[in-house]
């Protein structure tokens, strides 16, 4: 069983792919409409949670599935001691694929072992946030054209930001990407991450100041500082408000750098860079949802063994749309096969023009 726990299962060969689907269904939404009719998504939030559980939810109504969704988990039984797998047995009965969201590390990896269905890790703890990796991933190629050769700041909360884990972990495979790590001691980057960054040869430096740093950067990745992941509350105070990006700051920035920010953010950007057209924080939102659609797509397609309609309308829902194809009356796997441009159904050959024909009969 495919799942996704971490950016780094996916190749960048899969994540390009990602990339394409997900422009792909930004320019014909209607060609997917259907993808995933039948099918269930549970969220499983362990966490609060506004954008992500919200992204995952419309990408798959916009697919045409449906969602069961799970955001308070004091309301179930995981408060009379259930065990996260068993929590997650039981939940695969309903659904097809579950995204899920808890404060410890390494908890969708444990759901994920006893997992009959896909589990996407929506994060875990301080570890990671591989879809939002997904979001960052195409906002940085949607508004840049490139992953190589960008010089990437990131900055604030680095020890706990998951986000940018996640990051780092992904843009580390392109070539001649420089780092930027902009944070006090507090917040300085895990050694596990530095060890990723120093084992993959990639160029980084480690700073405090941002105003110095903002002149050669491509991209500035900002992050809330994680009051939540904090054991002392004192420290949280001291560091709470050691970056806040302002237009003014911006100003020293190059006129194609682009401002990224996973959100919430509190008081690390200030609201007069919000109309920069610089500022893709809020454009990174929707191109979350573009990416797990793709993500949906991809994982329920291994899971299946099957083609999901993807690219063709007719096969809605991964069947063949025409209604007297053997499909429509067992249960087979849908199959297609592609001559000279055109898709054909394996089993009764209709071609994509059918859907016309058979419709309403
Ligand atoms: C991030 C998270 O949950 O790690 N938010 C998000 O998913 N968009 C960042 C944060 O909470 O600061």
């Amino acid at each position: 069983m495919r799942h996704l726990l971490d950016i780094t299962d996916l190749s960048v060969e899969e994540i390009e792919e990602l990339t394409r689907m997900a422009e792909d269904i930004a320019e014909h939404p209607q060609k997917y409409a259907e993808s995933c009719r039948g099918k269930k998504l549970i969220t499983l939030f362990f966490e609060p949670s506004t954008r992500t559980r919200m992204s995952f939810e419309a990408a798959m109504w916009e697919l045409g599935g449906s969602v069961i969704s799970c955001t308070d988990m004091s309301t179930s039984s995981v408060i009379k001691g259930e065990t996260l797998a068993d929590t997650m047995r039981v939940v695969a009965n309903y659904a097809d694929i579950v995204a899920m969201r808890h404060p410890y590390e390494g908890a969708a990896y444990v759901a994920s072992l006893k997992s009959p269905v896909p589990v996407i890790n929506a994060g875990d703890g301080g570890h990671c946030h591989p879809t939002q990796t997904l979001a960052d991933l195409l906002t940085v190629h949607r508004e840049l054209g490139t992953f190589d050769g960008l010089t990437v700041g990131l900055c604030g909360d680095l020890k706990y930001g998951r986000t940018v884990h996640s990051l780092i972990n992904a843009m580390l495979r392109y070539k001649d990407v420089k780092f930027v790590l902009i944070a006090p001691e507090e917040l300085k980057l895990p050694e596990y991450e530095l060890d990723a960054l120093k084992r993959a040869g990639a160029a980084y430096e480690e700073v405090r100041d941002l105003e110095s740093a903002i002149p050669s950067l491509d991209v500035l990745y900002m992050t809330r500082v994680q009051r939540e992941r904090f054991d002392d509350a004192a420290v949280y105070e001291r560091v709470k408000d050691c970056y806040v990006l302002t237009k003014e700051k911006l100003s020293a920035a190059k006129q194609k750098m682009i401002v990224m920010h996973p959100l919430p953010r509190v008081n690390e950007i200030s609201s007069d860079v919000d109309d920069d057209p610089r500022a893709a924080y809020f454009r990174q939102t929707m191109n979350g949802k573009l990416m797990r659609m793709a993500l949906i797509l991809k994982l329920l397609k291994e899971k299946d063994g099957a083609q999901p309609a993807g690219g063709k309308a007719w096969f809605v829902g991964g069947r063949c749309t025409n209604r007297k194809c053997i499909t429509r009356l067992e249960k087979l796997p849908p199959l297609y096969t592609e001559e000279n441009g055109v898709k054909k159904c394996a089993y009764c050959e209709a071609h994509e023009n059918v859907r016309d024909k058979n419709e309403g009969k």
